[in-house]
């Protein structure tokens, strides 16, 4: 067997492990070391996981250095160019492409679990007008828990799969109505002889005093930053969703956990952060001053959509963002000054000896705001948009865990910094 030998090294010091090594399919293989602090009686230390594997999965592969993305193994661009949200949906969960039975049933299934329960209407009532979506979003899908949780056996396949099609086909009829509640509008129910993003657009824009009138752009636009957006294995709000379905929580609130994580502005809220950044630099004129402001770490500023923990290359998924940037604005007839701060940014940060260093390039996030401007979504709805995509991966990450033979509760070790043992000195004598 192939093993990793690791010594301690020190005066007196003879502790040895030979560890061993576990290898994929593709990609760099990992040291095994759940047997180290057995036979060494050390931890190992790495914050941010930037060099663990936490689990195996076979659902998504990411070669950072090369830019490459691939679900299930095919390719992000050819499912982008090929595919729909939701037969990406089905292979995520599933691991094959359906068949045209398969997917007209899968298809259907979504289309029938789209409605929500009268009473879920009163929680978004609890929310003051100008809640935060996001926060919204969370809590109304925490709270579907309240309504599934006595029904749902997690050791029962067929019952995480309703739960799992449940997820995806609630999502945008909760999302939209997170965004009319805050507008004042009244919810709007789901049309299901629609199909998955026509059905949440009209969810989101049409009033009950006159039909909509979608530009078919739209649908099609949305439903392939869907197909992006859609996994992207063990990021943070996968991860989180895995930790808590570790413990055996039902997935409503596993996946109300992974919105939590999608928020922070270092991962989905990135896109909100995108846009109210190039809206503040405002013209490719002061461009060169933020890339500047950028690179000075005393500034605390970051170039919004740029870098990536993995991807040491051009994300693949911004790629094709931006070439549909183009074609989007176009067919809408919209003319947008924003893309060209944002072209005018990724030029001069792509030449720029401290973005080249560091491997810094645009990421997913960096176009898509000015894509879902132009679809009218407005800016705080963009981290939901995400999260309706992203839960297409969360939720076949979930599957995938619960029949995992070797898992474990999620449970880090730490390197404990605070005072040694001392006694308790009583309040009169401090
Ligand atoms: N602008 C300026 N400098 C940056 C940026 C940025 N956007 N991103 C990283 N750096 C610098 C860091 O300051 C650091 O410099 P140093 O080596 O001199 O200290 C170096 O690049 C490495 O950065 P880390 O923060 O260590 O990288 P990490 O992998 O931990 O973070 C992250 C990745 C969080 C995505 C980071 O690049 C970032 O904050 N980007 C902006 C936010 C963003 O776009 N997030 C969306 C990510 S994609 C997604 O979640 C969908």
């Amino acid at each position: 067997m192939e093993t990793f030998e690791i010594r301690l090294s020190g005066e007196g010091e003879n502790r040895s492990a030979a560890l061993p090594i576990v290898h994929g399919t593709l990609g760099p293989s990992a040291v095994d070391i759940t047997r180290l602090p057995r036979e060494t009686g050390v931890f190992t230390y790495d914050p941010g996981f930037v060099a663990t594997a936490s689990c195996k999965s076979a659902i998504t592969y990411i070669d950072g250095d090369a830019g490459v993305l691939l679900y299930r193994g095919y390719p992000i661009e050819q499912l982008a160019r090929h595919s729909t949200f939701l037969e990406v949906a089905y292979l995520l969960m599933h691991g094959e492409l359906p068949s045209r039975q398969q997917l007209a049933e899968f298809e259907r299934e979504v289309a029938i679990h789209t409605m929500i329960h009268e009473s879920l209407k009163n929680f978004l009532n609890g929310f003051h007008y100008d809640a935060h979506p996001m926060a919204m979003l969370c809590g109304v899908i925490a709270s579907l828990s309240a309504f599934y949780h006595y029904k749902l056996d997690v050791h029962d396949p067929v019952q995480r799969k309703l739960a799992a099609i449940r997820l995806i086909a609630k999502m945008p009829t909760i999302a939209a109505a997170c965004y009319r509640y805050s507008i004042g509008w009244p919810i709007a129910y789901p049309r299901n002889n629609l199909d998955y993003c026509t059905r949440f657009l009209h969810m989101m824009f049409e009033v009950p005093a006159e039909p909509l009138q979608l530009p078919p752009i739209a649908a099609k636009a949305l439903d392939l930053l869907f197909i992006l957006h859609a996994d992207h294995e063990q990021n943070a709000s996968t991860s989180t969703v895995r930790l808590v379905g570790s413990t055996g929580a039902n997935p409503y609130a596993c996946v109300a956990a992974g919105i939590a994580a999608l928020w922070g502005p270092a991962h989905g809220g990135a896109n909100e952060a995108v846009l109210r950044m190039l809206m503040e630099i405002g013209d490719p004129k002061n461009v060169a001053q933020a890339v500047a402001r950028a690179k000075d770490k005393k500034s605390g500023f970051r170039l919004m959509g740029f870098g990536h923990r993995v991807y040491k290359n051009y994300d693949p998924r911004a790629a094709i963002i931006r070439e549909m940037t183009h074609e989007v604005l176009g067919a809408l007839g919209v003319s947008d000054p924003l893309l060209e701060v944002a072209l005018a940014l990724e030029e001069v940060a792509l030449k720029d000896e401290y973005f080249i260093e560091r491997k810094l390039y645009p990421n997913v996030d960096f176009y898509s705001g000015i894509i879902y401007k132009a679809l009218g979504i407005p800016t705080e709805m963009f981290t939901v948009m995400f999260a309706i995509a992203r839960t297409a991966g969360w939720v076949a990450h979930w599957l995938e865990q619960q029949t995992d033979p070797e898992l474990k509760i999620g449970r880090p070790r730490q390197i404990y910094t605070g005072a040694a043992s001392r006694d308790y000195v009583p309040l009169d004598q401090r």
